[in-house]
């Protein structure tokens, strides 16, 4: 770019910057802290690039100028969508542990508003008084709607939490859904049941990149594990399924999973089991229909997760849970914005996140683009979706190997290279690759009381 062209708008924007907030002014204190909140970041900025229509300021329509305005608020809105964050706040309603998480980072970091922004609209920046106020906020926030009893007095605040031993279900549905859940009557030629691709012996997936199902058929797409699932906001690596119980309509019917043409067959299938019947129709006085089959694999599922992790023994305060190795892998997933897209108890499955943040992921596999490959965009159809996908949990990652959708990730440090290398846009050394692949490795959690193992990697 030459220096005369570069000029002209320089000067023209710090004219238009006098029309802004000459003075760096805190919220007022005698604001509720909602509205505090809210106003420190409308005056931040933050609105001026996270939303999908920002209003852009009168400049932006000047040449250079107003197009780099442009490409911040397209790469702000692509990286975060700030929007229900702010509704949410103006309504009092729980803002999400993902959003709560981001804020805390880009504040504490100082990286947000960006320099750049500030510097042209004088008081945008966030003063150490509104930091506190900030941080505060969402100490509050995590506190209301995120409660983590469970966790040791100095880890109450943590973007990440130590899931509960066991949660309430109903006895004799679990016993239920988990006959369903090993029935190869669920497939139409009585090979598959769910367990074929989501052994619990073999860390809730099957290992392979992409799952066998009948007659060998191939689907497209790495399975994820069953254990923890329950935590998930949706399921599926697109969302498509709200509940554990809507996920549980689709195998059967998928052609390249259990293959069976409607739940009528499989109805009429189980229906002639007669012992089977008279103990469903115990629980389910209505007997066999899609929603009674999938409620007790629901509640079966419910009872899928892992706790006593080393990791979750160490934000319980077991200090001597993890080693200096360990800890210092969990200091630098903190550092490195890891635990803002993996936030919660399952360390993920919060939120839809672009893959490739910071890079060209897809370019770089450098083999074809597959529908799978769109990820949320498959669902919603909107470009902003394109290559979104639910972010997995990390729970027991050591055992569920290939990694990504793709399944094209065979170690978790491959996996760990390119979450850095794409979604925060750093190349770790290998000491900290290492770091963090310990850190993953305390994890892996306990189910039935013994800890989680896979029979595939003995
Ligand atoms: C001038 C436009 C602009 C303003 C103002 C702005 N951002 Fe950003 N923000 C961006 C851009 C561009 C990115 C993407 C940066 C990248 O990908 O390296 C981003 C990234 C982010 C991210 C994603 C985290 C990350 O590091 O990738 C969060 C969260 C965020 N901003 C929050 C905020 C908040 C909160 C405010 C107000 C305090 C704010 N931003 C103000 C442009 C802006
Ligand atoms: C042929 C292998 C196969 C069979 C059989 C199978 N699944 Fe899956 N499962 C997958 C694959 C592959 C995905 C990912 C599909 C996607 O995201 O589009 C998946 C996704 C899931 C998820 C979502 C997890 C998440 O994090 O999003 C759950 C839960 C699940 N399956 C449970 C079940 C249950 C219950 C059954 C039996 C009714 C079953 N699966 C049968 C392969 C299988
Ligand atoms: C911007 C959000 C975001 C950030 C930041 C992020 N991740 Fe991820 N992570 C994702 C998404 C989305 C996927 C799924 C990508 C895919 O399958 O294509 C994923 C997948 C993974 C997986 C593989 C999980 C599986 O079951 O296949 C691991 C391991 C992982 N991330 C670790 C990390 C680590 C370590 C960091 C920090 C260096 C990190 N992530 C930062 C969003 C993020």
């Amino acid at each position: 770019m030459k220096k005369k062209y570069v000029l002209v708008p320089v000067v023209l924007i710090a004219a238009g910057a006098a029309t802004y907030r000459l003075v760096n002014q805190p919220p007022s204190s005698d604001l509720p802290a909602n509205e505090q909140m809210y106003q420190l970041l409308a005056d931040a900025g933050c609105m001026d690039c996270h939303v999908a229509e920002p209003k852009l300021p009168f400049y932006a329509s000047f040449p250079l100028a107003g197009d780099l305005v442009k490409e911040d608020a397209r790469l702000g809105y692509r990286a975060f969508d700030i929007a229900p964050m702010m509704e949410a706040i103006k309504a009092g309603t729980p803002v999400s542990e993902v959003d709560l998480a981001k804020v805390e980072k880009v504040i504490q970091d100082g990286t947000m508003p960006m320099a750049k922004y500030y510097l042209v609209h004088w008081g945008s920046s966030i003063l150490d008084s509104e930091k506190i106020i900030a941080m505060n906020w969402i100490r509050d926030q995590r506190a209301a709607n995120y409660p983590n009893l469970l966790a040791a007095a100095e880890f109450a605040n943590e973007p990440v939490r130590p899931i509960a031993d066991s949660i309430p279900v109903d006895v004799r549905k679990v016993i239920l859904g988990e006959m369903l859940y090993n029935d190869t009557r669920l497939s139409v030629d009585n090979t598959v049941s769910c367990a074929t691709c989501h052994g619990l012996n073999t860390g809730g997936v099957d290992n392979k990149q992409f799952s066998e199902g009948i007659q060998g058929l191939k689907g497209g797409v790495n399975a994820p594990t069953v254990f923890n699932a329950h935590y998930n906001f949706v399921q599926f690596w697109d969302g498509r399924a709200k509940t554990l119980a809507d996920q549980a309509g689709g195998p059967p019917l998928n052609p390249v999973e259990m293959g069976h043409k409607s739940f009528d067959d499989i109805c009429a299938r189980l229906a002639e089991d007669a012992a089977f019947t008279k103990a469903f129709k115990e629980v389910y006085p209505d007997g066999w229909t899609q929603a009674n089959i999938t409620d007790a694999i629901q509640e079966f599922e419910r009872t899928l997760i892992t706790p006593n992790s080393r990791f979750d023994k160490y934000l319980k305060g077991d200090k001597a849970a993890l080693t200096q190795e360990e800890i210092t892998g969990y200091e630098l997933f903190k550092q490195y914005n890891c635990a803002t897209c993996h936030v919660g108890e399952n360390l993920g499955g919060q939120s839809y996140e672009l893959m490739g943040l910071q890079g060209d992921y897809f370019a770089d596999r450098n083999t074809e683009i597959t529908l799978e490959d769109h990820g949320r965009n498959k669902e919603t159809k909107t470009e902003r979706d394109i290559h979104r996908f639910k972010v997995p949990g990390l729970r027991n990652i050591a055992l569920t190997a290939p990694y990504f959708h793709d399944g094209t990730k065979k170690t978790l440090e491959e996996a760990v290279h390119d979450m850095a290398k794409y979604e925060v846009g750093v190349e770790l050394t290998d000491q900290e690759t290492a770091q963090l692949v310990s850190f993953l490795k305390t994890l892996t959690g306990e189910y039935k009381g013994k800890i989680l193992t896979n029979d595939n990697m003995k």
